[in-house]
């Protein structure tokens, strides 16, 4: 019998979305957190076009990306680094600076795939308390180690939908030790771009990086490709563990493309936020209590993980599937996408209906 190695043999698999709609179901997948609209004209041309040199390797530098991203945020492109989405970048820097010997510490309800990232390289996963759904930067200062090596932290967060103010990321940055990496991860964060809290700036100091992707504001998740501002010495041995070749030539061009269309992208973030808000004003009218977001997509606290787990098993039989949270220590909680308006309906009247039944 051939075996994986102890401790991959002793990690559950990322979970990811369950997608099969009943029979004769149509499918509306709220789960994922994608975009509710497809990405932009101009990169599904740039895309299209590049699929006519498929038979060459992309370019493994991603120098017209990085000069569009550079010229965009007013940032370095030597800085840059770009990732086969940003889970690739996540997983590498938990590969460069974290081992058995040392921890990685997160926020109690984080994005679950800091756990995973640790788990692949055998490091500690510690976990700091978060006050009603919002990181608190004491707890995080609180949890360090001696041997906390990265500190994740993911604003607005997933799947709290919460946001931390830039003054408290910086309190977080320098009560941290010198020798531990703050990672700021900021997948959502075109949805807050509006109120001018840009964190590149603290890569500056060394031992900050800034991770972005074109998966949720861009509408580009199928394309697989993220991004981040890293120290030199940081992206260096980044540079390391990261697959060469890693975003096909049509992820690069369409995500170039994308970043020349802001108006679009900007479109899709206030038409996300107006239905975002309709959605949640529909849901707290019904009684659930759902905390302000500033993603593309609120948590809705079912009352209980048993409420939870019903609702959610109601809902998949009908083919509305949203995401159940037992996996970031929320099982009393579903994440909801702002999809599409028509599915976002249907999603809110069957919580609406559930909400009844619940009180018969
Ligand atoms: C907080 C956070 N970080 C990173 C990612 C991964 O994004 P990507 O598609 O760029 O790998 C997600 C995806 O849902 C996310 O929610």
């Amino acid at each position: 019998m051939i075996r994986s190695v102890s401790h991959i043999s002793a990690m559950s698999p990322y979970a990811l979305a369950q997608l099969n709609a009943p029979e004769g179901k149509r499918l509306i997948s709220l789960s994922q957190n994608e975009s509710l609209h497809p990405p932009s004209p101009l990169a599904v041309e740039a895309g299209a076009k590049a699929l006519k040199a498929g038979h060459l390797y992309p370019d493994p530098d991603w120098g017209e990306l990085r000069e569009a991203l550079s010229g965009l945020h007013g940032i370095p492109a030597e800085s840059i680094l770009c990732g086969n989405g940003s889970m690739e970048l996540i997983a590498c820097l938990a590969q460069a600076f974290a081992d058995e010997q040392n921890a990685v510490l997160a926020p109690a309800h984080a994005y679950p795939f800091f756990r995973t990232a640790a788990q692949m390289v055998q490091a500690r996963f510690d976990v700091a308390p978060e006050s009603d759904g919002r990181v608190s930067v004491d707890a995080l200062l609180t949890a360090v180690r001696p041997d906390t090596r990265i500190v994740f932290v993911a604003n607005p967060g997933n799947p709290t939908g919460t946001r931390i103010p830039r003054a408290k990321l910086v309190r977080l940055r320098e009560g941290l030790p010198g020798d531990t990496l703050l990672v700021i991860d900021e997948a959502y964060g075109e949805f807050a771009d509006y109120l001018g809290e840009p964190m590149f700036d603290l890569v500056g100091r060394g031992d900050t990086v800034v991770l972005r992707t074109f998966s949720k504001a861009y509408g580009l998740a199928g394309m697989r490709v993220g991004w981040g501002l890293f120290p030199p010495e940081i992206a260096r041995e980044l540079r390391k563990v990261m697959s060469p070749n890693n975003i096909s030539a049509a992820g690069q061009a369409a995500a170039t493309a994308a970043l020349k269309d802001q108006a679009y992208m900007v479109a899709t973030c206030r038409e996300t936020a107006m239905l975002r808000e309709g959605f949640r004003t529909r849901l707290q009218q019904a009684g659930y209590d759902v905390p302000k977001s500033s993603t593309n997509f609120v948590l809705i606290r079912m009352g209980s993980p048993d409420k939870a787990h019903r609702a959610d098993e109601a809902l998949r039989a009908e083919g509305v599937f949203l995401r159940p949270q037992g996996g970031a220590g929320l099982a009393d909680c579903l994440r909801a996408t702002i999809g599409a308006a028509d599915d976002l309906d249907i999603a809110a009247g069957r919580l609406e209906r559930r909400a009844k039944e619940e009180k018969t």
